[in-house]
């Protein structure tokens, strides 16, 4: 069988610029990703932007530009963001472009010509902000129930998509793949919500034009959602698959986004997909919220994080380790400097940095920086040594459970055991005695061999960070292969090793 993996971000909305918020959805895809390839996975990996809708619309007026030409600017800030925080996707797509206009139409056509699509009469409330509508009853003091914004009364002649048809489909697809949406608590948010009943879907506007025009009636425009959802297969060349792309990876392995666009991907994308015959994505993951200081993270408060500042002020591999080891996936959580610092300072200054110098030095010190063969191992060798392969099949289960920041932990506890290996080992003793020569030089091949697998292990995480290790460990910095290369022993002795300068500089608080 062939390895594929293909996963996918959230499109992002143009009227914001790019935040804290949109960095970890595509920071956790890129580590999957990168992962995936270490094992040998050929991997897409997608992101873009969700360039039509109303509300990008109004930007544009309030900016006094046309949609496009905002569009066209922020997506820029977007590609160079992800650039700048090292994310590996292997395409980016536009809602704008072409390709995809051709798949939301040749979608809403098949869809359509099996009936699941037809024209009537809209009236209910409407909230811009979330492109979403309400019923009468469903409104919390006349405001939109997920956003608390005001909402306003439309009514308008509008396609409907019959998504009611697909309620008992999408129950039954639901409960007979328990990890189709993860969490669990949240699949067992969107059953009840299904189980209560699907209404047919409005999914056309003729109030606004910016958007794609309904096949052969341009007064209406599609839902932005039913647009937006699309991306995920219009990416890969739905529906003429000229490349072959739709064939080798869809359904996707996972598509990660967070919890307040589930709806739309665990209930309308699933039905849209049934009514056009495709299948559905393997895995949808919502994972949690950030708050900043204790507070919602917003304009108007002015305590929006740019990823930007974070990565100049930090650098990238701290940005990319805290997001994902802070909070567990799935889970909501806050961002502060101040526990940002004390995980640089702890965990990256002390931990892992201070074990790469620490046994650079050594080595240096005691074998002239050239690696010796290791010797016959004591118990506390076995011991440490063995905790490695234990991990590496954790490892891989977390990865597909998302637990990112328990992947995490589990290299951490390496790195630790390293730390605690030097200490109970006591190097500086041995190297007074010289019949203890041999013996130290398991001692010093050991720690090294762990570093070049605890290097590997950090790979997806911190990218960066892995290729200056296997640098300073003489390996190829650019490889970061699991498959093959993930046993003991790996490191050849003779291999010269210089004194590593610190990876992570301690920050002073203030
Ligand atoms: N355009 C839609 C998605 C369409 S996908 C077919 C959209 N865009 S968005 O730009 O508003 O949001 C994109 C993602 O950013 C969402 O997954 C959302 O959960 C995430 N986040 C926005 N603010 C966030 C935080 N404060 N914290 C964590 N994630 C947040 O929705």
């Amino acid at each position: 069988m062939d390895k594929t993996f293909y996963i996918s971000t959230p499109i992002y909305y143009v009227n914001d610029v790019p935040h804290i918020g949109h960095a970890y959805t595509t920071l956790a895809c890129d580590v999957l990703a990168r992962y995936k390839r270490a094992r040998g996975y050929e991997v897409s990996f997608l992101t873009g932007t969700d360039e039509h809708g109303q509300k990008v619309e109004t930007a544009a007026k309030a900016n006094g530009e046309t949609p496009l030409e905002l569009a066209d600017r922020v997506v820029k800030r977007f590609q160079s963001v992800w650039e700048k925080l090292n994310i590996s996707n292997t395409d980016f797509i536009r809602t704008t472009q072409e390709r995809h206009k051709q798949a939301v139409t040749e979608q809403f056509r098949k869809i359509e010509a099996k009936g699941d699509i037809y024209l009537g009469h809209y009236e209910d409330w409407y909230c811009t902000p979330c492109e979403t509508f309400w019923t009468e009853t469903q409104l919390l003091d006349g405001t939109c129930p997920d956003c608390g914004r005001p909402t306003s009364k439309l009514k308008e002649e509008s396609y409907f998509f019959r998504m009611s048809k697909y309620q008992d489909q999408l129950i039954k697809h639901i409960e007979e793949n328990p990890d189709f949406i993860q969490p669990k608590s949240r699949r067992n948010e969107i059953l009840s919500f299904v189980r209560e009943g699907l209404r047919d879907l409005s999914i056309s506007r003729t109030s606004f034009s910016w958007g794609i025009p309904a096949p052969e009636n341009d007064k209406h425009v599609i839902y932005v959602w039913f647009d937006a959802l699309t991306n995920y297969i219009s990416a890969l060349g739905y529906p003429d698959d000229k490349d072959g792309l739709y064939k080798k990876f869809w359904p996707a392995d996972a598509h990660v986004i967070g919890k307040d666009i589930l709806r739309f991907h665990a209930v309308y994308w699933p039905t849209f997909l049934m009514a056009a015959d495709l299948p559905l994505p393997k895995k949808v993951f919502a994972h949690g919220w950030w708050t900043v200081e204790g507070q919602k993270m917003s304009k108007s408060l002015r305590n929006v994080v740019e990823p930007n500042m974070l990565i100049d002020t930090y650098g990238v591999d701290a940005i990319r380790y805290f997001l994902l080891r802070e909070v567990p996936f799935g889970l909501d959580g806050d961002f502060s400097h101040s526990s940002l610092i004390s995980r640089i300072n702890s965990d990256l200054a002390n931990d892992l940095g201070n074990l790469l110098s620490r046994s650079t030095a050594m080595l240096g010190k005691y074998f002239g920086g050239v690696l010796p063969q290791a010797g016959t191992a004591d118990e506390i060798d076995t011991a440490f040594t063995a905790r490695f392969p234990k991990a590496i099949e954790l490892l891989d289960k977390q990865y597909s459970d998302m637990a990112f920041n328990k992947a995490l932990q589990t290299i951490w506890e390496l790195i630790s055991s390293g730390n605690k290996y030097i200490d109970e080992t006591a190097p500086w003793a041995l190297a007074k005695d010289d019949s203890q020569k041999e013996r130290l030089g398991t001692v010093m091949y050991n720690l090294l061999e762990a570093q070049r697998l605890i290097a590997l292990l950090v790979a997806p995480f911190m990218p960066d960070t892995a290729e200056k290790m296997l640098e300073i460990l003489g390996c190829d910095g650019k490889d970061v292969t699991l498959d093959g290369h993930d046993s003991w022993g790996g490191l050849p002795a003779g291999t010269e090793i210089n004194k590593a300068q610190p990876l992570f500089p301690r920050i002073e608080s203030d």
